[in-house]
């Protein structure tokens, strides 16, 4: 739509709801309107904004890799503006991203209001800013600012862009009337292109100083392509534009890009429940009990008042609500001088804290999760009282991981009102929750859960009832295979590293050694009566016998003499050795493929199984709770995803091979793989 406020000024209004993204009908309009004015001799000047309080956030990332992405160029289309022979205002308000950035730069003139909002983000979706973003933002500020937003990726706000240079003028009120103003003016503002500015003088310096300071070996190259893009440029725009050009292509068809993009629209999916539509209202929830002071229950009270909640923790022993009550406030205390929050917040955040020592303080509240002891009666207990203590409209939650959550509702006289909220250590910082669906959970409680987790910050992804819910129920297969290899000849930073430099945050021995390893025996224990077809290595069990319960202890599969740094410690080594050859086997050289194909298709295969089963409802939700909770990097996009990346009949081929092995009980495939691969499909087909 084009339109005249008045008769000289060309009004170009970006109007494609919710985030104004520059998809092919958005472009096409700009330029149709941008060459209409142009050949308008009563259009004198031309203003380009966005509709509904914000800019735009850039290119719509949904046309990536489609053959609509080609047509009428982003780039061009931005090149197009800056060539326009009359000058063009850019009047800038809320968020200003991407594309849209770059859009803007190409203008002739900046103007914003206070709300505006700018960022590069394209390196958080492992691209780099291919509009001609690399070539001009150096041009027009300083460049070692200009790379350092780049590879940031990070959002400034309208006063620091009018600091660096970036924004011309800040309107302290009607954006639109002064852009108006300006158009309409008898001088109207220069036509100064930023492409034809000549290369800054520091650019060569800032450009090594930068390289200097890359971090090495990440799984993105966007950084260092940014670089590359920069160091580029010359007093002629073209030969840097064409680098520019060259290296996005080369990006956007990497598995780093794929994986990131896929994060990004993959936490905005999962927050969709098939089912649940716009008819099911969220319950409200404004104050939220806790029942346990412990780790997990002050982890939570912490995301909660940074959330603007009001908590109750419920505590029984005095000097345990003592301790919570003093965690939490040295957390706060510390964001306070990290200068994340500032004093007067902070304040409020400890008086939205009450401490009670009994379930009755809970009578009013909206919402309370349960976070004691994995134990079934202890639960019972505090179900049945809370049962008759809250409100009838209360939700109650409760934070297991590993009993049955369906059982924990049978103890209410209402099990629809009751969900699991599965919080990760530490609650504070974890961003994933998984949220569990009980048998008889009620629409619009699994819908205040999700609306809830949003609010706290986190991603929620729903699970269905099952041993160890969606994350802990893969991690576990992804643990025996870790121990078979450790039999078979691996040793544990050898495993570790080989994870590490793949992609996930902590190798799995150091996670076990982090969590406690008594955790992981208590589990194989029970496995061992439950699943006694399914046997564990006994490797580590030789660890906990000995007493060397992890990190805690200063001792586990590895050594931590200072508390903090996993040390290889022979003696583990020596032990290994000797298991193998008790069990008659002899220790073989293993690769860093082999030990990462063994672990990432135990991942796939009970991910498979899970979507099979209906305990996930997609399997971008199990990518989700990977990335979110288990430290996967983004890049790699999730376990699911790379099962598509590699090809469904791949993995199941390999599969079957391992199936065919020592073990190959552990490596029965899941029927969904078998079902997809014979159809040629991608689990992403799923992906509704
Ligand atoms: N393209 C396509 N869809 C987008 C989009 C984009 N650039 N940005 C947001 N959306 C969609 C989201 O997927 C979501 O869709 P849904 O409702 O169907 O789930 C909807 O818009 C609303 O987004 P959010 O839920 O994220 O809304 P918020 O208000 O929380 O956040 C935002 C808004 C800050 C704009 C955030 O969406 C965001 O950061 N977007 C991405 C910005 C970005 O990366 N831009 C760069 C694009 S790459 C580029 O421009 C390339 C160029 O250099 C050539």
């Amino acid at each position: 739509m084009m339109k005249s406020g008045s008769s000289d000024v060309c009004e170009i209004i970006l109007d494609n709801p919710p985030v104004n993204a520059l998809g092919l009908p958005v472009r096409r309009y700009i330029i149709a309107a941008i060459e209409a004015a142009e050949a308008d001799p009563a259009i004198r000047c031309i203003i380009i904004r966005g509709g509904g309080g914000l800019f735009t956030a850039g290119a719509d990332i949904a046309e990536f890799r489609t053959d609509q992405m080609q047509i009428l160029w982003l780039p061009d289309l931005v090149d197009r503006i800056e060539a326009c022979s009359k000058p063009v205002i850019a009047a800038i308000w809320g968020n200003c991203l991407g594309g849209g950035m770059e859009m803007v730069l190409a203008c002739h003139f900046r103007i914003a209001d206070t709300s505006a909002r700018f960022a590069l983000p394209e390196v958080k979706i492992g691209i780099l800013p291919g509009a001609g973003g690399t070539q001009r933002l150096p041009r027009l500020v300083d460049p070692a600012v200009a790379l350092e937003l780049m590879i940031s990726g990070r959002t400034i706000d309208a006063l620091r862009a009018h600091e660096i240079g970036l924004v011309d003028r800040i309107v302290d009120g009607d954006l639109v009337a002064e852009a108006f103003k300006i158009a309409s003016a008898d001088r109207l503002p220069p036509i100064r292109r930023t492409g034809s500015i000549p290369p800054p003088v520091n650019l060569p310096e800032a450009v090594a100083e930068t390289r200097a300071s890359l971090r090495k070996g990440g799984l993105s190259a966007s950084p260092e392509r940014i670089v590359e893009c920069v160091a580029a440029i010359e007093a002629d725009f073209a030969p840097g534009r064409a680098v520019e050009k060259r290296l996005f292509a080369e990006l956007m068809d990497s598995q780093a890009a794929r994986g990131l993009q896929h994060a990004f629209f993959g936490e905005r999916k999962v927050a969709r429940i098939p089912g649940i539509g716009a008819d099911i209202r969220p319950r409200s929830i404004k104050t939220v009990g806790i029942v346990g002071g412990g780790l997990m229950g002050t982890g939570i009270a912490i995301a909660l008042l940074n959330a603007g909640l009001d908590v109750i923790v419920v505590e029984t022993r005095g000097d345990a609500r003592d301790k919570a009550r003093d965690t939490v406030g040295r957390t706060i205390l510390r964001d306070v001088e990290k200068r994340r929050v500032s004093q007067s917040e902070a304040d409020a955040r400890l008086a939205a804290l009450t401490l009670a020592p009994s379930l009755e303080a809970l009578a009013d509240v909206d919402l309370v999760i349960e976070a004691v002891f994995e134990d079934l009666a202890v639960k019972k207990e505090i179900f049945t009282t809370l049962d008759s203590i809250v409100r009838f409209d209360a939700i109650l939650a409760s934070n297991t991981s590993t009993l049955d959550l369906d059982a924990i509702a049978a103890f209410t006289s209402d099990p629809s009102r009751v969900v699991g909220l599965h919080f990760f250590s530490p609650a504070n910082i974890m961003r994933l929750l998984e949220v569990v669906r009980g048998g008889r959970t009620a629409p619009d409680v699994l819908a205040t859960a999700m609306v809830f987790a949003r609010r706290i910050g986190k991603v929620g992804v729903v699970s269905g009832v099952c041993d160890g819910f969606i994350g802990n129920r893969m991690f576990e297969e992804y643990l025996r295979q870790a121990y078979f290899l450790l039999e078979e000849g691996a040793l544990p930073q050898q495993i570790d590293q080989a994870m590490e430099a793949w992609g996930v945050a902590m190798g799995p021995l150091r996670v076990l050694d982090l969590a406690g390893q008594d955790i992981g025996w208590a589990i194989r224990k029970r496995r061992a009566v439950e699943q006694p077809d399914r046997p564990y290595s006994g490797i580590v069990d030789r660890i906990c016998e000995m007493g060397r319960f992890g990190q805690k202890v200063g001792k586990g599969i590895y050594d931590y003499a200072d508390g903090r740094t996993a040390v290889p410690d022979p003696e583990i080594e020596r032990l290994f050795a000797g298991y193998s050859a008790e069990i008659g086997l002899e220790r073989r050289s293993i690769s860093d493929a082999e030990i990462v194909e063994h672990c990432l298709l135990a991942l796939i295969n009970e991910g498979a199984r899970i979507v099979g089963e209906g305990i996930a409802y997609r399997p971008v939700d199990v990518d989700m709770i990977y990335l979110n909770g288990y430290g996967f990097a983004r890049e790699r996009g999730g376990p699911m995803f790379q099962a598509d990346e590699q090809g469904l009949a791949t993995v199941l081929e390999k599969i079957r091979i391992l199936a065919a092995g020592r073990n190959g009980w552990a490596w029965e495939p899941a029927a969904l793989l078998v079902e997809f691969a014979a159809q040629g499909k991608r689990l992403a087909d799923l992906n509704i």
